[in-house]
């Protein structure tokens, strides 16, 4: 199947959430409040002297599992396991390599009620925000496997006569693989997917607050049939993502996060001795959406509710500043804050609740302080509700002065507005384009010229046009920004693979 046909994304909408089909909710219901109840909770113990940790979940704060995080001795334990297991891997050929991951997506469909179960308790999600990723994450397994099998063949190139030449690609050596907690799933295992169908051995690090799920993910991909050697699971915080950065065995690193993060594992990879090291880094973005006063208002109020408030605003792809042409501006935000208000904020496992909490308590304070700051300068235009206990945030919008007075991601359930003046257009893209924050952007109009204008000047790496900006398909859209965003290539896209990999050329003279 192509990923195209597998990914069927649910839309959360002002009136709750839209199923296909009804009475496979009922049994999905059931089975994912079995897997709840079944899971074991303590992570196994590793060679660590670390004190094992609670794992809490957002929602309430309950504790939900716990784990113990890499030392060094377990880092060096598990990068000489990959190291010494890489060779075997590269030597497996690109058609077993495949059947493995393509086996994995097998599995993750099979299991995808407990997937579900884990991703709502530890990371807050709603139920059509975990069912996506889970799908999410079957399609990265498959589209990687498939482009492995194409780009692993050896090919031979044209060349003088009497000469034979051919490429192989094959895969760097061990791939430190670094991931964030907002897709704890599809982006930690698309991450190692692509890592290990390019013929490399891999070390997992998810996020701090995300361990369980990342070691289910890692616990399906051994059992579908990579070696344990192969792949090395190395829970913590940053400083066991630096340490894995820094080890000299580190072939490769792939990173998703933020900006800071990428800066300074860039600084680490250029200082380190020896080869130089590459880095595919994904990081965040100030996006904006434009409106203009030809686009249909209902529409609009729709797409920017699901870009800025879906999934509580904890997409690396969410709206962050929505620019309103002057004539609509009033109505439009009207418009957009009374949908809002329809908003349910709450426990994720309720399936009437559209915004479940934000990952932890440290992100709530510092959204929290950050609507303070606007609230004290007479900014916020509108403000919802939400459950004081857990961590919760309810949706807010914050009027702009000017598109500039966003300085950084505000990474929550908070939509910045502004305006500006029809004859002003082609200025308000270049001033978005100088941010240097492409990653998604958004347009609603019916002037085809803008379409192609918007097209033309490429400010951001995903734009959408008369739609809403998340939720990107494997294969469909390719993901990815550049500048500030990202160095590329996109995930789920065909180039993302060769990234991962040596590239060889021999000419034998015939
Ligand atoms: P983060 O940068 O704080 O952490 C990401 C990962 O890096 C974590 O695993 C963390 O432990 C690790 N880390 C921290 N310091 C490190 C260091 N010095 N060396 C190596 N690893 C280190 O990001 P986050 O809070 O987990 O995620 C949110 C950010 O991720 C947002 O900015 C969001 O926009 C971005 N994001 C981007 C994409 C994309 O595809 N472009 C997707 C999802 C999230
Ligand atoms: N790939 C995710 C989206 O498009 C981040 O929303």
């Amino acid at each position: 199947r192509a990923p195209a046909d597998i990914y069927r994304p649910l839309r959360a909408n002002s009136k709750g959430v839209e199923f296909g089909e009804r009475a496979g909710l009922d049994a999905l219901l059931t089975e994912i409040e079995i897997a709840r109840k079944l899971r074991p909770t303590a992570l196994p113990s590793q060679p660590s002297h670390k004190e094992r940790r609670a794992c809490r979940s957002p929602i309430d704060g309950k504790e939900i599992g716990s784990v113990i995080d890499s030392d060094g001795k377990s880092i060096e334990a598990a990068m000489a396991a990959a190291q010494h297991s890489f060779d075997s891997w590269a030597a497996t050929s690109v058609v077993a390599r495949a059947w493995v991951l393509d086996r994995t997506a097998d599995l993750i469909e099979a299991r995808r009620a407990s997937f579900i179960a884990l991703l709502q308790e530890e990371a807050g999600k709603t139920l059509d925000d975990a069912l996506g990723e889970v799908r999410e994450a079957a399609d990265l397994c498959r589209y990687y496997a498939a482009q492995a099998r194409e780009l692993c063949t050896e090919t031979a190139l044209p060349g003088p006569t009497g000469e034979a030449s051919s490429l192989r690609r094959c895969g760097r050596g061990v791939f430190v693989c670094v991931s964030p907690w907002n897709f704890p799933l599809a982006i930690f295992i698309g991450q190692v997917a692509a890592a290990l169908a390019a013929g490399n051995s891999a070390i997992a690090k998810p996020a701090e607050q995300t361990p369980l799920v990342a070691f289910e993910a890692v616990s399906l991909l051994h059992e579908a049939g990579v070696p344990q050697d192969v792949l090395q699971f190395a829970p913590g915080g940053g400083d066991v993502g630096a340490a894995l950065v820094e080890h000299p065995c580190c072939a490769g690193v792939v990173f998703t996060g933020s900006l800071e993060v990428a800066k300074s594992i860039n600084r680490a990879l250029a200082q380190k001795p020896g080869a130089i090291v590459p880095l595919i880094a994904e990081t965040g973005g100030v996006n904006a959406m434009i409106v203009d006063s030809t686009a249909l208002p209902e529409t609009v109020a729709d797409d920017v509710l699901t870009s800025a408030f879906r999934s509580a605003g904890q997409r690396c792809s969410a709206l962050r500043v929505l620019c309103l042409q002057e004539e609509i501006a009033g109505g439009c935000t009207e418009l957009i804050a009374g949908a809002a208000a329809q908003l349910r904020i709450g426990d994720p496992r309720d399936l009437g609740v559209h915004l479940g909490p934000v990952i932890d308590a440290e992100a709530k304070e510092r959204l929290e302080a950050y609507l303070a700051g606007c609230a004290a300068r007479g900014r916020i235009i509108y403000a919802g509700e939400a459950p004081a206990a857990g961590c919760f945030v309810a949706p807010h919008i914050v009027r702009l002065d000017r598109l500039e007075d966003l300085k950084e991601e505000v990474f929550g359930p908070v939509l910045h507005v502004v305006r500006w003046r029809a004859e002003a257009f082609d200025a308000l893209v270049e001033a978005i384009a100088r941010r240097g924050s492409g990653l998604t952007m958004g347009l609603e109009t019916r002037i085809e010229r803008r379409r192609h204008a918007l097209g033309a000047m490429a400010p951001a790496g995903n734009i959408y046009v008369n739609r809403n900006m998340i939720g990107a398909a494997v294969g469909g859209q390719p993901f990815g920004g550049f500048g500030l965003s990202g160095t590329g290539p996109k995930a789920g896209g065909p180039d993302y693979l060769r990234r991962f990999m040596r590239e060889i050329t021999v000419t034998v003279n015939t």
